[in-house]
Protein backbone atom coordinates (compact mmCIF):
# COMPACT_ATOMS: atom_id res chain seq x y z
CA UNK A 1 0.00 0.00 0.00
CA UNK A 2 1.24 3.49 -0.80
CA UNK A 3 2.23 5.36 2.35
CA UNK A 4 0.66 9.18 2.28
CA UNK A 5 3.36 11.23 2.98
CA UNK A 6 3.10 13.77 5.92
CA UNK A 7 4.95 16.61 6.61
CA UNK A 8 4.39 18.46 10.19
CA UNK A 9 4.71 22.03 10.86
CA UNK A 10 4.99 22.44 14.30
CA UNK A 11 7.00 20.33 16.59
CA UNK A 12 5.68 20.47 20.30
CA UNK A 13 3.89 18.54 22.21
CA UNK A 14 0.33 18.05 19.98
CA UNK A 15 2.69 17.65 17.18
CA UNK A 16 4.26 14.45 18.77
CA UNK A 17 0.56 13.67 19.67
CA UNK A 18 -0.46 13.82 16.21
CA UNK A 19 2.63 11.77 14.98
CA UNK A 20 2.16 8.82 17.29
CA UNK A 21 -1.23 8.79 15.98
CA UNK A 22 -0.63 8.73 12.58
CA UNK A 23 2.26 6.41 13.10
CA UNK A 24 -0.49 3.47 14.25
CA UNK A 25 -2.41 4.47 11.19
CA UNK A 26 -0.12 1.97 9.24
CA UNK A 27 -0.64 4.14 5.96
CA UNK A 28 1.46 7.23 6.79
CA UNK A 29 4.66 8.16 6.67
CA UNK A 30 5.98 11.45 7.98
CA UNK A 31 8.35 12.65 6.03
CA UNK A 32 9.92 15.81 7.48
CA UNK A 33 9.26 18.16 10.24
CA UNK A 34 9.80 21.83 10.50
CA UNK A 35 10.51 24.04 13.99
CA UNK A 36 12.13 27.33 14.39
CA UNK A 37 13.82 25.35 17.37
CA UNK A 38 16.09 23.13 15.76
CA UNK A 39 16.44 20.83 18.37
CA UNK A 40 12.57 20.46 18.62
CA UNK A 41 12.71 19.57 14.60
CA UNK A 42 15.09 17.45 15.47
CA UNK A 43 14.08 15.65 18.54
CA UNK A 44 10.42 14.91 16.21
CA UNK A 45 12.47 13.97 13.03
CA UNK A 46 14.23 11.38 14.69
CA UNK A 47 11.79 9.76 16.55
CA UNK A 48 9.73 9.84 13.65
CA UNK A 49 12.01 8.36 10.99
CA UNK A 50 11.65 12.46 9.09
CA UNK A 51 14.11 15.26 8.39
CA UNK A 52 14.09 18.13 10.18
CA UNK A 53 13.76 21.49 9.01
CA UNK A 54 13.71 25.02 10.40
CA UNK A 55 11.71 26.54 8.13
CA UNK A 56 8.17 25.71 6.67
CA UNK A 57 8.61 26.63 2.98
CA UNK A 58 12.05 24.54 3.12
CA UNK A 59 9.95 21.64 4.49
CA UNK A 60 7.40 21.74 1.79
CA UNK A 61 9.70 22.22 -1.16
CA UNK A 62 12.30 19.79 0.45
CA UNK A 63 9.51 17.07 1.11
CA UNK A 64 6.61 17.36 -1.37
CA UNK A 65 4.03 15.82 0.78
CA UNK A 66 0.84 14.68 0.20
CA UNK A 67 -0.65 16.98 3.38
CA UNK A 68 0.72 18.57 6.38
CA UNK A 69 -0.81 19.56 9.63
CA UNK A 70 -0.01 22.56 11.14
CA UNK A 71 0.67 22.30 14.95
CA UNK A 72 1.74 25.98 15.87
CA UNK A 73 1.11 27.88 18.53
CA UNK A 74 -2.21 30.34 18.21
CA UNK A 75 0.01 33.25 17.35
CA UNK A 76 1.97 31.62 14.37
CA UNK A 77 -0.71 31.12 12.02
CA UNK A 78 -0.68 32.80 8.60
CA UNK A 79 3.14 31.80 7.50
CA UNK A 80 2.40 28.61 7.51
CA UNK A 81 -1.52 28.31 5.98
CA UNK A 82 -0.18 30.68 3.36
CA UNK A 83 2.28 28.38 1.66
CA UNK A 84 0.34 26.03 2.12
CA UNK A 85 -2.65 27.31 0.16
CA UNK A 86 0.23 28.47 -2.50
CA UNK A 87 1.61 24.95 -3.08
CA UNK A 88 -2.51 23.71 -2.75
CA UNK A 89 -1.19 21.09 -0.01
CA UNK A 90 -4.40 19.89 2.45
CA UNK A 91 -3.63 20.64 5.78
CA UNK A 92 -4.94 19.63 9.10
CA UNK A 93 -4.64 22.87 11.22
CA UNK A 94 -4.82 22.89 15.52
CA UNK A 95 -6.98 24.94 16.95
CA UNK A 96 -7.42 27.53 17.72
CA UNK A 97 -7.01 29.13 14.34
CA UNK A 98 -5.32 31.87 15.15
CA UNK A 99 -5.18 33.98 18.59
CA UNK A 100 -7.01 36.72 17.10
CA UNK A 101 -9.64 36.43 13.83
CA UNK A 102 -7.84 38.52 11.06
CA UNK A 103 -5.64 35.42 10.15
CA UNK A 104 -7.80 32.86 10.61
CA UNK A 105 -10.41 34.80 8.64
CA UNK A 106 -7.83 35.30 5.63
CA UNK A 107 -6.92 31.93 5.32
CA UNK A 108 -10.60 30.90 5.55
CA UNK A 109 -11.12 33.12 2.76
CA UNK A 110 -8.01 31.48 0.91
CA UNK A 111 -9.01 27.90 1.36
CA UNK A 112 -12.96 28.24 0.75
CA UNK A 113 -12.37 29.93 -3.28
CA UNK A 114 -9.92 26.68 -4.46
CA UNK A 115 -11.90 24.38 -2.29
CA UNK A 116 -8.85 22.93 -0.43
CA UNK A 117 -9.13 20.03 1.31
CA UNK A 118 -8.58 21.03 5.72
CA UNK A 119 -9.47 19.83 9.02
CA UNK A 120 -8.60 21.47 12.42
CA UNK A 121 -8.43 20.05 15.97
CA UNK A 122 -12.00 19.88 17.19
CA UNK A 123 -12.01 15.94 17.63
CA UNK A 124 -14.56 16.36 19.94
CA UNK A 125 -16.86 16.20 16.52
CA UNK A 126 -16.01 12.60 16.82
CA UNK A 127 -16.33 11.79 20.68
CA UNK A 128 -18.93 8.55 20.93
CA UNK A 129 -21.44 10.86 22.86
CA UNK A 130 -21.23 13.23 20.20
CA UNK A 131 -23.28 11.37 17.33
CA UNK A 132 -25.77 10.00 19.98
CA UNK A 133 -26.25 13.54 21.69
CA UNK A 134 -26.74 14.60 17.89
CA UNK A 135 -29.63 11.93 17.32
CA UNK A 136 -31.40 13.07 20.16
CA UNK A 137 -31.14 16.85 19.69
CA UNK A 138 -32.79 16.09 16.48
CA UNK A 139 -36.12 14.76 18.15
CA UNK A 140 -35.74 17.10 21.13
CA UNK A 141 -33.88 20.14 20.51
CA UNK A 142 -31.44 21.83 23.23
CA UNK A 143 -33.22 25.22 24.37
CA UNK A 144 -29.84 25.98 26.55
CA UNK A 145 -26.64 25.03 26.33
CA UNK A 146 -24.09 25.52 29.49
CA UNK A 147 -20.49 25.01 29.16
CA UNK A 148 -17.68 24.71 31.94
CA UNK A 149 -13.99 24.59 31.50
CA UNK A 150 -12.93 24.66 35.11
CA UNK A 151 -8.70 23.59 34.79
CA UNK A 152 -4.98 24.54 35.11
CA UNK A 153 -2.29 27.15 33.05
CA UNK A 154 -1.46 24.63 30.51
CA UNK A 155 2.68 24.39 31.10
CA UNK A 156 3.21 25.78 27.44
CA UNK A 157 4.95 29.56 28.17
CA UNK A 158 3.42 31.20 25.47
CA UNK A 159 -0.35 30.11 26.79
CA UNK A 160 -0.35 33.34 29.64
CA UNK A 161 -0.30 35.91 27.15
CA UNK A 162 -3.19 37.19 25.07
CA UNK A 163 -1.65 38.29 22.17
CA UNK A 164 0.28 34.92 22.08
CA UNK A 165 -2.77 32.57 22.82
CA UNK A 166 -5.56 34.81 22.38
CA UNK A 167 -6.73 33.67 26.16
CA UNK A 168 -8.57 30.62 27.63
CA UNK A 169 -11.65 30.89 26.16
CA UNK A 170 -9.98 31.27 22.33
CA UNK A 171 -7.33 28.69 23.58
CA UNK A 172 -9.30 25.72 25.48
CA UNK A 173 -12.67 26.32 26.10
CA UNK A 174 -13.28 26.88 22.61
CA UNK A 175 -13.78 23.19 22.30
CA UNK A 176 -16.62 23.15 24.10
CA UNK A 177 -18.31 26.62 22.13
CA UNK A 178 -17.01 24.26 18.71
CA UNK A 179 -19.27 21.13 20.53
CA UNK A 180 -22.01 23.71 21.00
CA UNK A 181 -22.31 24.79 17.66
CA UNK A 182 -22.26 21.08 16.11
CA UNK A 183 -24.82 20.41 18.56
CA UNK A 184 -27.29 23.36 18.68
CA UNK A 185 -26.11 26.06 16.05
CA UNK A 186 -24.88 28.86 15.40
CA UNK A 187 -24.87 31.68 18.01
CA UNK A 188 -25.94 35.34 16.67
CA UNK A 189 -24.79 37.39 20.04
CA UNK A 190 -22.35 37.06 23.27
CA UNK A 191 -22.27 39.49 26.21
CA UNK A 192 -19.07 38.19 28.27
CA UNK A 193 -17.43 39.41 31.37
CA UNK A 194 -14.15 38.29 32.70
CA UNK A 195 -10.97 39.01 34.83
CA UNK A 196 -7.97 38.59 36.13
CA UNK A 197 -5.60 39.05 38.75
CA UNK A 198 -2.16 38.80 39.84
CA UNK A 199 -0.69 35.79 40.51
CA UNK A 200 2.75 35.30 41.71
CA UNK A 201 3.35 31.59 39.60
CA UNK A 202 2.74 33.66 36.24
CA UNK A 203 4.00 37.00 36.92
CA UNK A 204 4.14 37.80 33.12
CA UNK A 205 0.19 36.54 32.58
CA UNK A 206 -2.16 38.83 31.44
CA UNK A 207 -5.03 36.31 30.11
CA UNK A 208 -7.99 36.82 32.38
CA UNK A 209 -8.52 33.72 34.64
CA UNK A 210 -12.27 33.46 34.98
CA UNK A 211 -14.91 34.28 32.28
CA UNK A 212 -18.59 34.11 32.30
CA UNK A 213 -20.61 34.31 28.79
CA UNK A 214 -24.28 34.24 27.91
CA UNK A 215 -25.18 33.03 24.45
CA UNK A 216 -28.28 33.42 22.03
CA UNK A 217 -28.22 30.84 19.39
CA UNK A 218 -29.88 31.89 16.13
CA UNK A 219 -32.66 29.01 16.52
CA UNK A 220 -33.62 30.84 19.55
CA UNK A 221 -31.87 28.68 22.13
CA UNK A 222 -29.44 30.55 25.11
CA UNK A 223 -26.61 29.40 26.54
CA UNK A 224 -23.56 29.80 28.87
CA UNK A 225 -20.10 29.30 29.21
CA UNK A 226 -17.98 29.60 32.35
CA UNK A 227 -14.27 29.29 32.28
CA UNK A 228 -11.15 29.45 34.48
CA UNK A 229 -7.17 28.86 34.82
CA UNK A 230 -7.28 29.10 38.34
CA UNK A 231 -6.92 25.33 39.61
CA UNK A 232 -4.43 22.97 39.97
CA UNK A 233 -5.73 20.73 37.26
CA UNK A 234 -8.45 19.80 34.58
CA UNK A 235 -11.82 19.68 37.19
CA UNK A 236 -14.79 19.50 34.49
CA UNK A 237 -14.71 19.97 30.83
CA UNK A 238 -18.18 19.48 29.29
CA UNK A 239 -20.99 21.09 28.06
CA UNK A 240 -24.83 20.30 29.43
CA UNK A 241 -28.18 20.60 26.74
CA UNK A 242 -31.34 21.05 28.33
CA UNK A 243 -34.15 20.24 26.29
CA UNK A 244 -37.78 19.91 27.07
CA UNK A 245 -37.83 16.54 29.37
CA UNK A 246 -34.11 15.98 29.48
CA UNK A 247 -30.63 16.65 29.96
CA UNK A 248 -27.65 15.44 28.41
CA UNK A 249 -24.19 16.17 29.93
CA UNK A 250 -21.55 15.65 27.25
CA UNK A 251 -17.84 15.57 28.52
CA UNK A 252 -14.51 13.70 27.45
CA UNK A 253 -15.48 11.15 29.38
CA UNK A 254 -18.74 10.56 28.09
CA UNK A 255 -22.30 11.10 27.74
CA UNK A 256 -25.14 11.10 30.39
CA UNK A 257 -28.81 11.51 29.24
CA UNK A 258 -31.04 11.98 32.22
CA UNK A 259 -35.06 12.57 32.86
CA UNK A 260 -34.85 13.03 36.57
CA UNK A 261 -33.21 9.66 36.42
CA UNK A 262 -30.00 8.99 34.72
CA UNK A 263 -31.28 6.99 31.44
CA UNK A 264 -28.49 6.29 29.67
CA UNK A 265 -24.36 6.96 30.57
CA UNK A 266 -22.06 5.69 27.96
CA UNK A 267 -18.58 6.13 28.50
CA UNK A 268 -15.45 7.29 25.65
CA UNK A 269 -13.85 4.97 24.41
CA UNK A 270 -11.19 7.49 23.83
CA UNK A 271 -10.52 7.63 19.95
CA UNK A 272 -11.93 10.65 19.00
CA UNK A 273 -8.66 12.38 18.84
CA UNK A 274 -7.68 9.00 16.59
CA UNK A 275 -10.31 9.53 14.67
CA UNK A 276 -10.01 13.17 13.27
CA UNK A 277 -6.65 12.16 12.58
CA UNK A 278 -8.03 8.72 10.45
CA UNK A 279 -10.97 10.78 8.83
CA UNK A 280 -8.34 13.36 7.25
CA UNK A 281 -6.25 10.70 5.90
CA UNK A 282 -8.99 8.97 4.46
CA UNK A 283 -9.85 12.66 2.93
CA UNK A 284 -6.27 12.99 1.68
CA UNK A 285 -6.33 9.30 0.25
CA UNK A 286 -10.04 10.16 -1.40
CA UNK A 287 -12.04 7.82 0.46
CA UNK A 288 -14.71 8.55 2.93
CA UNK A 289 -15.58 12.14 4.24
CA UNK A 290 -16.04 11.93 7.54
CA UNK A 291 -13.89 15.58 7.75
CA UNK A 292 -16.19 17.06 10.43
CA UNK A 293 -14.40 19.91 10.88
CA UNK A 294 -12.89 21.48 8.09
CA UNK A 295 -11.40 24.69 8.26
CA UNK A 296 -15.17 26.92 7.30
CA UNK A 297 -16.82 24.83 10.53
CA UNK A 298 -13.76 25.86 12.81
CA UNK A 299 -13.72 29.64 11.37
CA UNK A 300 -17.19 29.46 12.45
CA UNK A 301 -16.56 28.15 16.12
CA UNK A 302 -13.57 31.26 16.30
CA UNK A 303 -15.69 33.90 15.51
CA UNK A 304 -17.71 33.24 18.46
CA UNK A 305 -14.79 32.55 20.76
CA UNK A 306 -13.59 36.10 19.77
CA UNK A 307 -16.26 37.77 19.93
CA UNK A 308 -16.04 36.26 23.51
CA UNK A 309 -12.72 38.00 24.00
CA UNK A 310 -13.60 41.37 22.17
CA UNK A 311 -17.33 41.26 24.52
CA UNK A 312 -15.04 40.62 27.80
CA UNK A 313 -13.05 43.32 26.66
CA UNK A 314 -15.15 46.00 25.55
CA UNK A 315 -17.65 45.61 28.06
CA UNK A 316 -20.49 45.09 25.37
CA UNK A 317 -22.51 42.47 23.76
CA UNK A 318 -21.54 41.26 20.27
CA UNK A 319 -23.88 40.71 17.11
CA UNK A 320 -22.29 38.12 14.77
CA UNK A 321 -23.19 37.49 11.34
CA UNK A 322 -25.08 34.40 11.04
CA UNK A 323 -24.29 32.26 7.68
CA UNK A 324 -21.58 34.51 7.36
N1 LIG B 1 -6.88 19.60 19.90
C1 LIG B 1 -6.26 19.40 21.02
O1 LIG B 1 -6.66 18.59 21.84
C2 LIG B 1 -4.99 20.14 21.33
C3 LIG B 1 -4.16 19.70 22.35
C4 LIG B 1 -3.00 20.42 22.62
C5 LIG B 1 -2.68 21.55 21.88
N2 LIG B 1 -3.52 21.95 20.89
C6 LIG B 1 -3.22 23.16 20.11
O2 LIG B 1 -2.07 22.95 19.33
C7 LIG B 1 -1.32 24.16 19.23
C8 LIG B 1 0.11 23.86 19.66
O3 LIG B 1 0.10 23.43 21.00
P1 LIG B 1 1.36 22.67 21.64
O4 LIG B 1 0.90 22.22 22.98
O5 LIG B 1 1.90 21.69 20.70
O6 LIG B 1 2.38 23.89 21.81
P2 LIG B 1 3.96 23.78 21.98
O7 LIG B 1 4.41 25.11 22.47
O8 LIG B 1 4.29 22.54 22.76
O9 LIG B 1 4.49 23.51 20.50
C9 LIG B 1 4.38 24.46 19.46
C10 LIG B 1 5.62 24.33 18.59
O10 LIG B 1 5.43 25.14 17.44
C11 LIG B 1 6.68 25.75 17.13
N3 LIG B 1 6.49 26.90 16.26
C12 LIG B 1 6.26 28.19 16.57
N4 LIG B 1 6.14 28.92 15.44
C13 LIG B 1 6.33 28.10 14.39
C14 LIG B 1 6.33 28.25 12.98
N5 LIG B 1 6.10 29.44 12.41
N6 LIG B 1 6.57 27.18 12.21
C15 LIG B 1 6.79 25.97 12.76
N7 LIG B 1 6.78 25.75 14.10
C16 LIG B 1 6.55 26.81 14.91
C17 LIG B 1 7.26 26.06 18.49
O11 LIG B 1 8.67 26.28 18.42
C18 LIG B 1 6.90 24.80 19.28
O12 LIG B 1 7.90 23.81 19.18
C19 LIG B 1 -2.03 25.18 20.11
O13 LIG B 1 -2.81 26.04 19.33
C20 LIG B 1 -2.93 24.36 20.99
O14 LIG B 1 -4.13 24.99 21.33
C21 LIG B 1 -4.65 21.26 20.59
Amino acid sequence: MRQTRIALVGAGGVARRHAEVLAGLGDVAIVGVADPVAAAAASLAQDTGAVAFDDVAALLDGTDPDAAYVCVPPFAHGEPERALVERAIPFFVEKPLGAGLAVAEEIGAAVAEPGLLTATGYHWRYMDGMERARELLAGTPARMAVGTWLDRVPPVAWWTRRDRSGGQVVEQATHLLDAMLHLVGDVGEVYAVASWAPRARFPDADVDDVTAATLRFAGGAIGSLAATSLLPGKQRAGVELLCDGARLALSETGLVVADGEVVEHAEDAWLAKRRVDRAFVDAVQGRGADVRAPYAAALATHRVACAIADSARDGAPVVLAVGA
